[in-house]
């Protein structure tokens, strides 16, 4: 174990921080249903960290018809509407278990904090849980060419944050989120079911397990 090595811990957002992943979850089902396919948890899982319109494609691929960018608009845009309607009123007792905790634990142990979601709700939600100002430096999605699983958003954090990436923490309950991680060269801790995230260095239930003694980061 090396833990002078680690200089930063980059977070996800939607369940990691927030407890918003079912929301993507049911405003996708929705939509799905509207267009007569399936949809169910496992498929899910495969959404988790993909940005809004490469999720769409997975979802409609389903289809045996074929839609338009224009159609293909219009449905990200309800399905954003809908997401936006069921977070509308979350607060910060909508922060995951131990999240806050963690975040100051980071802090205090006087390693910097990194945001990567390429949520384009992100800044939102930040503000709504009140953990806006826990963070150096937050990635604007806006911003980036590729979605998880493609480095990416991790290297991009790591770079604002002027540390290197094999002394950075990357903190995910996606698979395209661990593979991002990974890709960028980082220890990837993955929050869930080690039944699922099968390629991350250590995965814990949930934040109230974070020990920052754990990590080793070669
Ligand atoms: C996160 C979530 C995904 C979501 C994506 C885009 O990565 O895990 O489920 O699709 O953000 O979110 P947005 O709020 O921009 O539609
Ligand atoms: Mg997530």
């Amino acid at each position: 174990m090396n833990k002078q090595a680690i200089e930063a811990v980059i977070f996800d957002l939607d369940g990691v921080l927030a407890d918003t992943a079912h929301f993507h979850f049911l405003a996708w089902r929705e939509l799905a249903q509207t267009q007569g396919i399936d949809f169910d948890e496992a498929f899910n899982e495969r959404l988790k960290g993909v940005d809004r319109m490469a999720s769409l494609d997975l979802i409609l691929r389903q289809s045996s018809r074929n839609y338009t960018h224009e159609e293909k608009q219009v449905l990200a845009n309800k399905k954003n509407q809908h997401y936006q309607q069921l977070t509308a009123t979350i607060t910060p007792a909508d922060l995951l278990p131990g999240a806050r905790a963690a975040l100051e634990a980071v802090r205090s142990a006087g390693l910097k904090t990194g945001l990567a979601s390429v949520s384009k709700n992100a800044f939102f939600i930040l503000e709504r849980l009140e953990i806006r100002d826990c963070f150096d430096d937050i990635v604007d999605a806006a911003f980036l060419t590729h979605t998880k699983p493609h480095p990416e958003i991790f290297l991009t954090a790591a770079n604002h944050l002027g540390v290197d990436p094999s002394a950075c923490i990357g903190v995910e309950d996606s698979l395209a989120g661990i593979t991002s991680i990974k890709a960028a060269g980082m220890f990837a801790l993955g929050i869930g079911s080690a039944n699922v995230l099968t390629d991350a260095d250590l995965v814990i239930p949930d934040l109230r397990h974070f020990l920052l003694n754990d990590y080793a980061v070669n």
